[in-house]
């Protein structure tokens, strides 16, 4: 059967140790590159630079060569292409596998059905993003035995596919996830426990993962900046991860962003640059963790 990885549903803790023990050794030392002489093609159809150039830079060092494609200017989107015929014409020149971005109207998982090559969801409308998630406790693993952490989501989490991907592994560790947000971001119907201020959530966390507020797909109806305005100032007053809270954050807890970062909005620079933020490293573990993933992939091993 084609393998894919469209989410984490249903992916067991032994597929996934054996994930990260790879990406770990990859990480010690590079292996020899096993795809020559193959392709993977990157389809984005949403902007993206840490999982575009991550993905790539995983392609080479397995030897995999990558077709990129960003859909906007000079694609034949110009000319009204549409994604579904953009990814079946890719289809057909066969790459070794496809690791696409795209918005929630995509069938992914049809596409993938449809196609019979090894498919990636890379970032799915608010679906999912279930490489992000992995490599997020790849990172966390280096730092903490992850068993049975405490994780909250600050910021938008109506929109995050991030955490979404995350609600489906962290059951796998025992770990609990809760969210904490503006009212009008969370989810309609949240699963998890929310928090109503960003001082609640950190004295309960092990681990805080901010979240950018994604304006752009706010509804187009409302006059933008005016909403924008009323939302960041709510956001500063009680969901931003400040310079003023580093001080009474235990030495322990550990902060996530999966970029890319609004300084000053969600998060202030000082912040970012803390002993324990872990956001560059996360983007380092990110390469690791998709060489692993498209070697195993490629070879049938991702059970
Ligand atoms: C995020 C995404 O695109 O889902 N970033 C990422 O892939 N690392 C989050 C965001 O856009 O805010």
């Amino acid at each position: 059967m084609t393998q894919s990885l469209l989410s984490l549903n249903g992916i067991s803790r032994t597929t996934l140790e054996s994930l990260f023990s790879l990406a770990r050794a990859l990480k010690k030392s590079p292996q020899k590159p096993e795809f020559l002489g193959q392709t993977a093609a990157l389809m984005f159809f949403e902007p993206s630079t840490r999982t575009r150039l991550s993905f790539e830079s995983a392609c080479y060092r397995a030897g995999l060569g990558p077709l990129v494609f960003q859909a906007g200017a000079g694609t034949s989107m110009e000319k009204g292409e549409t994604p579904e015929d953009t990814l079946a014409n890719v289809a057909a020149m066969r790459p070794s596998v496809l690791i696409v971005r795209g918005d929630d109207d995509l069938p992914m998982l049809q596409l993938a059905q449809d196609f019979k090559i090894p498919f990636i969801n890379a970032g799915w409308g608010c679906q999912g993003h279930p490489t992000q998630a992995l490599l997020d406790v790849l990172t966390l693993q280096e730092r903490r035995k992850v068993d049975g952490l405490k994780v909250v989501f600050v910021g938008d989490l109506r929109h995050s596919r991030v955490a979404a991907s995350h609600l489906q592994i962290w059951p796998l560790f025992r770990g609990e996830v809760r969210f904490c947000g503006p009212a009008s971001l969370l989810p309609e119907k949240p699963e998890v426990a929310c928090f109503d201020t960003i001082d609640e959530a950190l004295k309960w966390a092990d681990v805080v993962i901010t979240l950018r507020y994604q304006f752009e797909r706010y509804d187009a109806d409302e006059p933008r900046s005016a909403a924008d305005h009323a939302l960041q100032t709510e956001v500063r007053a009680k969901f931003a991860l400040t310079r003023a809270h580093l001080a009474r954050l235990p030495e322990t807890t550990l902060i996530l962003h999966p970029g890319p970062v609004n300084h000053g909005v969600e998060l202030d620079t000082e912040v970012y640059r803390d002993r324990r933020s872990l956001i560059l490293d996360q983007v380092s573990h990110g390469v690791w963790l998709r060489e692993a993933l498209l070697r195993m992939m490629l070879k049938g091993e991702l059970k």
